[in-house]
Parts: C-alpha cells; structure tokens; sequence
C-alpha cells in the first residue's frame, strides 16, 4: 500500500517524481522519499508527507531517478525507515511496495553474509540482496533478487553504474509503465504517470521491466523477453487533479452524476434493455445461488446487492468479508462469486478471488480499474467506470458499485423470468434519471452543512436503516468514522432495542433513514423508540414525507425514487454530512489518519 514511481527520460527527475508521488501519495503518506542517479546516487527521504520532503531537496539535474511515499507495515515512520533504502556501499537504491513474508529469515541471512541492515523494514533486505546478485546486469540481478523474494512486492531499482536504466519487477502488488516519447516511467499507479503520457503497460505478476529514455524491454521472472500491448488510458490529468474543488473527495462526490451516467454507458440500451454480464447471460439456467465478497465500502455494495439480487431473481445470496472467505468450508451450493473491488487491488479481496478459482468457481470482478490484478484472476470483469477515486474514502465508486449491483439483479432477473418486462423498465428508467436526482441533492447542500456543524459536536453517532437501507447505514457509519473521526455504528433499525439503545442519550445523534417504503412504518416506530430516549434524530427521508417532520429534529431530503433505489441518493446524503463534519473538524479528509487506498497487505 505504498506508492512507488520511477522516471527515466530528458528531463530533471525531481520535479518529476515528486509530482508523481503526490498522486499516489492516496496509497500511503507518512514517510516520503526519492533517489536520483548520475554519477552517483542521492537518496532524500524523511518522515512525513511529500510536501515535507520538498524543503530539504537541494536543486538536481539527474534525469533519472525512483521515489516512493510509504504505508507502514514493518517498522515505525521514520527517516530510516523511509524509502529508497540502499545497500552497504549506496551503489544501488530500492523503492518497495508490498510485504515480503520471508523476512525473518531474509533477515538473519543476510546479516549472516555480513551485511550491515539499518532499518527495521523488509523493504531494506532488497537492497541487500540485489548487492549480493548483481555482476554487471540490472535485468539478471533482479531475476535472481526476486527468486528469493517470499510476498507480495513491487519494486524499483537503481544501480550507480547503469546511470540510463532502472529495473522494476512486479509479484502480487501493482505496477504499471508509462511508454513516452525520449522518457519512460513506472509507477504503482496511472495518475502518476499522466501528464508524461496516457500509453500504459499493465505488467503481470512476475513481470519485470528495464527502462531506459528510448525504450522499454520487458521479461519474465526467468529474464525471458515478453511483449505486452501498450493500453491507452482515456481519462486525463484534470480527472485526477482536484479541479478547484477543496478535497478530492468533494470533487468526487460531487462528480457522481457524470460517473454514473459513464458507468451506464453500454450496459442500458436506448429500449431499456440491461446487459451487463456475458458470463450470467449464458449460465443463468444453472445459477442456484450467488456469493458476493468484498471489504470495506465494497463490502457495503456486496450488502445492497444482496437484497436487490434476491428480490429480483429470487436467488439466494450470502456476502462475505473478503479477509474472512478463505476460512468458510466451501459449500456444495457455491457457484458463482462476484468480487467487489474499487481498486482491484485489496489482498484480502485478491485472495478470496484466487480461492474461489481454485475452487473452480465461476468468478466475477467489479473494479474500477483497468487492468487491476483482480481482472487477471476472475473469469470476466464488469467495469464501474467511475473515472480515478483518489480521496481515501470510497464515494463515487461506491455509487457505480450499486449501478452495478442492480444491473447484475436486473439482467439475472429478466433472464430467469423472475422480473416482469414491465418492473425491468421501470427501474431501468429510474436509474436512468438517477444522476439528474443526484444533483438535485448536490444543488444546495446548506441545510447538510448546517446539520453537519452540530453533528461534528457529538462523540458518537449511530446510524439506522431497515432492509435495503441496513447496509446504507454500515457505509454512513463507515464514511463518517473514516474522515472525521468521530465514533459511529451502522445498525438495523429494529436491532437498536436489543442492546445499543443503551447508550443513547440527548448527546447521541440518531441518523435515520426512513424513505417512504414498504417498512416506513417500522422506521417510524424505531425512530418513536430513539427520541423517546432524548437522542436528536436526523431523518434522511423522501422529499414528500409531511408527517416524519413533525417529529424529527432535523429532516435532509431526498428525491422520490423506486424503493429498491434509495440507497443512492441517501448516501449521497451521508456523504456530504460526512465530508462537512471531517471539514468543520479540521480533518485531513483526503488521507485519513492510519488509512489508505488500496490495502495491498492481507
Ligand atoms: O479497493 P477496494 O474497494 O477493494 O477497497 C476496499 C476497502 O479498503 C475500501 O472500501 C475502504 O473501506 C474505503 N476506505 C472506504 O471508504
């Protein structure tokens, strides 16, 4: 979960890499550093954010060089601890993203050799090892480096003798290389290499690259040469820049019309007609049963999905935690598993997938990302195409996950007959004005900003829904705890009275969610049981409810659609709250402490 860039081309490097390690700097922030080569190698790195290291940097004119922003996994933040790490003589520089499982004993080897390791990372043993393996070529060094390697791990290397290369190798942590023109780049992940240029190879697990300013030679983890087609990246730098926006978040939340309007592209004809999945359009006679699994956010959508695909299809549906798949006996119904992963990258998610492979399941990918290491795994991949997420906190590509997961219930359910031509049309035309009720929402958020001011007051919140809206109210929680730190629990309305009703008092707000649907009633009776204990109740309700008014403290409005849909824009809802609350706090919203993006550790 670190981010790690390398550039090579006309071009000072510094300026370069510091750049690129901003956008990646989502995928870990609290150390920072880059190596320069020319005639020899200098290495600045330090505890802290990139904008921390920037200072120290005295004015370079290497044209090459590797940079890496870190995510702790083996050893506390610190300058040592920092990237890039060297060997005994700093002839050669290593920048990791990974974890390498054979530590201890990589470790005690290599001290046996008598190599002095300074720093408690794994990442350092790297360095160690290509110094041992390294007889004049970069590309065999690295082959033998990386044969000893136990892990996951991305890496880039310089050497202070090959001054025009640097050798990168990628085993179970992304990399990918950007092809220029006089310049080539690598790095964990595109946005760090747009700008320079939009031509991308997606290496492949135990694939390795030599980068030189010219040209790009490609081998396999036995130094064989391979050829891979560049990819042609489509969206642009300002995708992945901030666009005058605060925060990258709001800048997402507030690009949700656009990404769903994207992500329906293709997959909803002009007549109405869903088609989203080849693979279930082919096998849904024999579907009897549907597994989901995911983390976090992802693991939300899974939740929804849930309850749209039983209700539509009629199958059954269990969702899982992807860290907790692996440990479930497989069952003699498991048949087709659908992995939920805004990045493609999350280990916990990656692992689960190459299970339910082993197990020879059917396998479905929903990812954001092109070329993710989960689309190499899962039998077909549905895209959300919700454009870059780079604020830590899942927004956008939470929405497209729902599109997705209502797609999928909809195509199974025409197929197997379980939905009536007539209901499919109906929730086809709903989702297709679901971006113009977006923005509805996102047009005046004052009243969500109001009622984030006191929110951001409180030392703990809950958040209740019912049915399809249960996991609405896991994500709500999730968001805010996530941004701004205050403690929040997502419950099923009607399990609040089996224990949490306890803690509620006049300083414990209530967010309920209580669209006009088949359980409104039930919500009310809930809500009836929270402020008959003094809680504040913030009601999230549809935009006709006259009656809920009356009683709730603060009511925040959301436009009338299908039942089955509300999900959508009631979290676009808790969204904002989320995001003001963390803003009225002061909070890093963009890089919540302790997080990152893409959780490439198990
Ligand atoms: O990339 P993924 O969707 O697999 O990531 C899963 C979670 O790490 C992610 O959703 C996380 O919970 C977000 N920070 C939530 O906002």
């Amino acid at each position: 979960m670190c981010g790690i860039v390398g550039y090579m081309g006309q071009s000072e490097a510094q300026e370069i890499l510091l750049k690129a390690l901003k956008r990646l700097e989502y995928r870990g922030y609290d150390s920072a550093g880059i190596a320069l080569v020319k005639d020899s190698i200098r290495i600045f790195k330090n505890k802290g954010r990139i904008k921390d290291l920037e200072k120290p940097l005295d004015r370079a004119h290497e044209t090459a060089g590797i940079g890496h922003t870190r995510w702790a996994t083996h050893g506390a933040p610190s300058k040592l601890n920092s990237h890039p790490h060297t060997d005994c003589q700093g002839d050669i520089a290593v920048v990791h993203n990974g974890i390498l499982e054979n530590f201890h004993t990589l470790k005690m080897e290599i001290k046996e050799k008598g190599h002095n390791v300074i720093s408690d990372t794994d990442s350092e043993l790297v360095a160690h090892l290509f110094e041992d393996a390294y007889a004049g070529d970069l590309k065999k060094a690295m082959v033998k480096t990386v044969s000893k390697l136990r892990g996951s791990f991305a890496l880039a290397v310089l050497h202070k003798d090959h001054p025009g290369e640097i050798v990168a190798y990628r085993y179970q942590s992304p990399l990918v290389v950007g092809v220029g023109q006089g310049e080539n780049m690598v790095a964990s992940d595109v946005p760090a290499i747009l700008g320079h240029t939009n031509k991308v190879i997606y290496l492949d697990e135990g694939n390795g690259a030599v980068l030189r300013s010219d040209n790009v030679d490609l081998f396999d983890n036995e130094g064989r040469p391979i050829d891979i087609d560049p990819q042609e990246i489509l969206w642009t730098l300002e995708d992945a820049e901030k666009g005058g926006y605060e925060h990258f978040m709001l800048k997402e939340i507030f690009e949700q019309p656009k990404a769903l309007r994207e992500s329906m592209l293709g997959k909803i004809s002009s007549s109405g007609d869903v088609f989203v999945s080849p693979l279930l359009k082919e096998k849904y006679s024999k579907i009897k049963n549907i597994k989901i699994v995911a983390c976090g956010t992802s693991f939300h959508a899974g939740l929804v999905g849930r309850y749209a695909i039983t209700h539509l299809t009629g199958l059954p549906c269990q969702v899982e935690i992807g860290s907790e798949y692996r440990y479930l006996d497989p069952t003699s119904d498991e048949q087709v598993i659908i992995f939920i992963s805004q990045s493609g990258e999350t280990a916990d998610t990656l692992a689960a997938a190459k299970e339910a492979v082993s197990r020879g399941l059917i396998t479905i990918g929903v990812t954001n990302v092109l070329g993710s290491s989960i689309t190499r795994v899962v039998d077909e991949t549905i895209y959300t195409n919700a454009g870059p997420e780079i604020g830590v906190a899942a927004s956008k590509s939470f929405i497209t996950q729902l599109l997705i997961m209502y797609l999928i219930s909809i195509q199974l359910g025409v197929s197997r007959g379980t939905l009536p031509p007539e209901r499919a049309r109906q929730l086809n035309q709903q989702l297709r004005k679901m971006p113009r009720n977006i923005e509805i929402v996102l047009n005046d958020t004052s009243l969500i900003q109001a009622v984030a001011k006191e929110l951001s007051t409180a030392s703990s919140i809950f958040f209740i829904g019912r049915n399809i809206n249960y996991p609405t109210a896991l994500e709500g929680a999730l968001k805010l705890k996530e941004i701004s730190y205050i403690h929040a629990e997502g419950y099923p309305a009607g399990e609040l009275k089996h224990g949490p009703i306890a803690l509620l008092d006049d300083k414990t707000p209530v967010i309920a969610l209580a669209p006009k649907d088949f359980i409104y009633d039930k919500m009310a009776s809930n809500i009836g049981e929270v402020l008959s204990r003094d809680a504040p109740v913030i009601g999230i309700l549809s935009e006709d409810d006259t009656e809920m008014e009356k009683y709730v403290d603060h009511v925040l409005c959301i436009p009338r659609v299908d039942e089955l849909l509300t999900p959508i824009p009631i979290t676009v809802v808790e969204q904002l709250l989320s995001y003001y609350c963390a803003l009225e706090l002061g909070c890093s919203i963009d890089k919540p402490k302790n997080l990152a993006k893409s959780v490439t550790v198990e």
